[in-house]
C-alpha cells in the first residue's frame, strides 16, 4: 500500500512539473535551492561520471547581462525558423523576438556547467564506435539528467523550473560573462522561481500509441506522412505554451 501511495505521489510530481516561462522575482530561500542543487547532484551518468558543476546566480546585473545574450541568441534562432514553411515554425519564434526573455526575472538562474574531459570514465569503445548518437552523447544525456532532476526538484517545492538550452551560438559569450574555463562548457541553465501564470495544459501522446510489447508492432509504425500530421497537431496544442499572457481554456 506504502509502495503504491509512493508511486502515485511520484506520477502525480512528473505529471505536474510544467516548463515555467515567466516568474515573479519573490526570492526563494537558500535551503530550497540546495535542494535542487542536491537533486542535479544525484543525477545517473554513464560510468558515474558526474561531469555536472553548478553556478547560483542571484545578482540582477547579471541575470540581465544573460538575458541580453539570450536574447541575440532567440533573433538569430528566428532568423532561422522563418526559413520554413509557417505552419510547422516553432511556436517560440513565429514573430521576431523584441523582448528580454523572462528568465531575467528569476530569483535564481542555476547555470550547469559540464567537464567533457568526464567522459573518459566510460569504456574506451565508445569513443570510437559512434553509436548513440557520437562519442559526446553520453556526455549529453548526463547533463540532460541532472537538469530535468533539478526541475523535478523545484516542482516538488512548489516552484516552477525551466529548461532553457545554452547553444553555441551563445555558450562563449555566457561562458566569458561568468568566467568558466575553457575546458569547461554550458548545456543548459535552469532559472527557478515561483510561477507568475498559469500554464497551459500539458500534452503527452497516449502510452497506447508508444508501448510494444515483446516486439515492435509494425501496425503502430509512424510513416512521415503521420509524423508531419503529429507535428502540425503538436504546433496547435503547444502554442499556449510559448505565449504566457494568452488567456487559458479552463
Ligand atoms: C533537450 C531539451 C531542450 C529544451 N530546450 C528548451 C529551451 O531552450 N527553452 C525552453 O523554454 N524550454 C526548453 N525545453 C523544455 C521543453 O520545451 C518542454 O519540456 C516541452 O515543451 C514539454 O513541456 P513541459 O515540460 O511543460 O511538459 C527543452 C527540453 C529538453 C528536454
Amino acid at each position: 500500500m506504502a509502495e503504491k501511495m509512493q508511486i502515485e505521489e511520484f506520477l502525480g510530481l512528473v505529471r505536474s512539473r510544467r516548463n515555467a516561462r515567466k516568474f515573479k522575482p519573490d526570492p526563494i530561500p537558500d535551503e530550497w535551492v540546495e535542494k535542487i542543487l542536491e537533486a542535479g547532484r544525484w543525477a545517473m551518468s554513464g560510468a558515474n561520471s558526474q561531469p555536472w558543476e553548478f553556478i547560483v546566480i542571484k545578482d540582477q546585473k547579471t541575470k540581465d547581462k544573460i538575458a541580453e545574450l539570450l536574447l541575440d541568441d532567440h533573433k538569430r534562432t528566428y532568423e532561422i525558423e522563418r526559413t520554413r514553411v509557417e505552419e510547422l515554425r516553432h511556436n517560440a519564434y513565429r514573430k521576431m523576438p523584441t523582448e528580454l526573455p523572462p528568465l531575467r526575472m528569476a530569483p535564481v538562474i542555476i547555470v550547469v556547467v559540464g567537464d567533457r574531459r568526464t567522459m573518459q570514465a566510460s569504456v574506451l569503445y565508445s569513443r570510437f564506435v559512434f553509436g548513440e548518437g557520437g562519442p559526446a552523447a553520453s556526455y549529453f544525456k548526463n547533463m540532460g539528467n541532472a537538469t530535468q532532476l533539478m526541475c523535478l526538484a523545484a516542482t516538488a517545492l512548489g516552484l516552477g523550473a525551466q529548461w532553457c538550452s545554452v547553444t553555441s551560438g551563445w555558450e562563449e559569450s555566457l561562458k566569458a560573462l561568468l568566467k568558466v574555463p575553457e575546458e569547461l562548457a554550458i548545456p543548459t541553465m535552469v532559472p527557478v522561481g515561483y510561477l507568475d501564470y498559469k500554464p497551459a495544459p500539458p500534452y503527452r501522446r497516449k502510452l497506447s500509441e508508444l508501448v510494444h510489447h515483446e516486439e515492435y508492432d509494425r501496425s503502430r509504425f509512424r510513416t512521415g506522412a503521420d509524423i508531419y500530421n503529429f507535428l502540425l497537431e503538436l504546433r496547435g496544442r503547444t502554442r499556449g505554451a510559448y505565449t504566457p499572457d494568452a488567456p487559458r481554456n479552463p
